[in-house]
């Protein structure tokens, strides 16, 4: 049976967007898997008072069961409102990449969705994208398309010009179109191994310069950063004293996702944090407390720590106190 998002009490990005101009700050996405994850998501926001984005990726779908993950989310707007919180919710699908995939999360509740078409030739990427729009917007569904290709996390993204977006092509991909937002590629990647640095080397660099074209030529549009995870050592060094084996991990210095903020970035992307926070604190329970066997006991405390981490990302967006 489809379901509109709007039976399950969520809210396209449209007005968020608005807002968030206005206010220069981003929207926090975080990526959920489990309700764990969803809970800490949940808690986060209603505590500090921020608008929020969950996402679900292709492989999250694939991971929990694409119903059960569907229905999870009415459940975790109705703990937001029994909360007392009435923060805005966005069910956003991450990195689709099919018309087919896109429709079906439009018609089960999805009140955005993200159309990559980004590692296609431009014609087809718009042509694909607009398609998308199309049947979107007939739903009141805001989507989100992407110009240009984040780097492979082996690559080194300086040397990969090609990768980033290519600011003459975005008003056009916009007006034939349609997206309400517009994810590009400056620099960042996915995981936890976003640059390649040789010891004492320091962080690069993004392309502000490209971000600043594209601000230039679209003026308030809201623009999308992925792969923003900042890599948090801290949560990689209990991940490597508790067994782990995570070596030269880099991620986004926290000051470079605020100067994106104030060129205009209006969603910030964040998936490996969660899951570096998630993997350290379970490490460290399990290696504390080798008798326990409850998972309760070890996820409890990873749902904890996610939240307050989720709290800090609010900050630093300047989401919180917005919703
Ligand atoms: O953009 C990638 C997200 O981190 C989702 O990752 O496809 O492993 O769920 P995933
Ligand atoms: P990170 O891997 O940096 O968390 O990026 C997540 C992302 O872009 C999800 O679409
Ligand atoms: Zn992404």
């Amino acid at each position: 049976m489809p379901v509109h998002y709007t039976e399950l009490g969520l809210v396209n990005t449209k007005e968020l967007f608005q807002k968030a101009n206005e206010g220069k700050y981003a929207i926090p996405g975080f990526n959920f898997n489990n309700m764990e994850q969803l809970q800490a998501i949940i808690m986060a926001c209603v505590e500090c008072n921020s608008p929020v984005i969950l996402q679900i990726s292709k492989g999250a779908r694939q991971y929990a069961n694409q119903t059960l993950l569907r229905y999870m989310v009415p459940g975790a707007v109705q703990m937001a409102r029994e909360m007392g919180s009435n923060i805005p919710i966005v069910l956003n699908l991450d990195h689709g990449d099919s018309f087919e995939l896109c429709k079906s999360c439009i018609d089960n509740g999805f009140s955005n969705v993200m159309i990559d078409g980004s590692h296609l030739p431009y014609e087809e990427n718009v042509a694909l994208t607009r398609k998308v729009v199309e049947y979107a917007h007939d739903h009141g569904v805001t989507v989100e398309g992407e110009l240009g290709v984040l780097a492979g996390i082996e690559e080194h993204v300086v040397a990969e010009r090609s990768h980033y977006t290519r600011p003459e092509e975005v008003e056009d991909f916009v007006a034939r179109t349609g997206v309400d937002s517009l994810a590009i590629s400056i620099g960042t990647s996915h995981g936890a191994y976003k640059f390649k640095l040789k010891p004492g080397e320091p962080f690069p660099e993004l392309r502000f310069d490209i971000l600043e074209e594209v601000q230039r030529r679209l003026p308030g549009f809201p623009i999308v950063l992925h792969g923003a995870s900042s890599v948090l050592q801290e949560y990689v060094d209990i991940i490597n004293r508790y067994g782990g084996k995570l070596e030269n991990t880099a991620g986004v210095p926290e000051d470079q996702i605020r100067r994106a903020i104030q060129l205009g970035v209006r969603k910030v992307n964040i998936d490996s944090d969660g899951r570096l926070v998630f993997t350290a604190m379970v490490r460290k329970y399990l290696a504390e407390h080798p008798e326990e066997f409850d998972p309760r006991k070890y996820l409890g405390p990873a749902r904890e720590e996610l939240k307050k981490m989720y709290v800090e990302k609010c900050k630093l967006l300047g989401s919180a106190g917005k919703a």
